[in-house]
């Protein structure tokens, strides 16, 4: 069962973390949990998000986003490699 964790502190509020989440509530299936985090500790790469338990994590998603994460990664199950966060998903070529 996926559980998405969306960083709800500052530094990912002001990049608009309240809409990032509404978008995921209102797309995401009902079988995926959403959850408000407190900071993810990676302030400044937001708005941080992060997928359980595979610890696949987004930085920058924007709400427009939302949509292709919800179709590819959490209906499909393929990890957007082009979004993915490079600090912990460095490119493997
Ligand atoms: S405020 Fe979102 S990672 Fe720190």
């Amino acid at each position: 069962m996926l559980t998405v964790r969306i960083c709800q502190h500052q530094s990912c509020r002001k990049k608009g973390a309240a809409k990032v989440i509404q978008a995921f509530r209102s797309l995401a299936p009902a079988e995926v949990t959403i959850e408000p985090s407190s900071c993810l500790g990676q302030c400044g790469n937001g708005v941080m998000v992060l997928v359980l338990p595979d610890q696949i994590w987004y930085d920058r998603v924007r709400p427009e986003e939302v949509g292709a994460i919800v179709d590819r990664h959490l209906i499909r199950g393929e990890p957007i490699r082009a979004m993915l966060y490079r600090k912990f998903h460095p490119t493997q070529t």
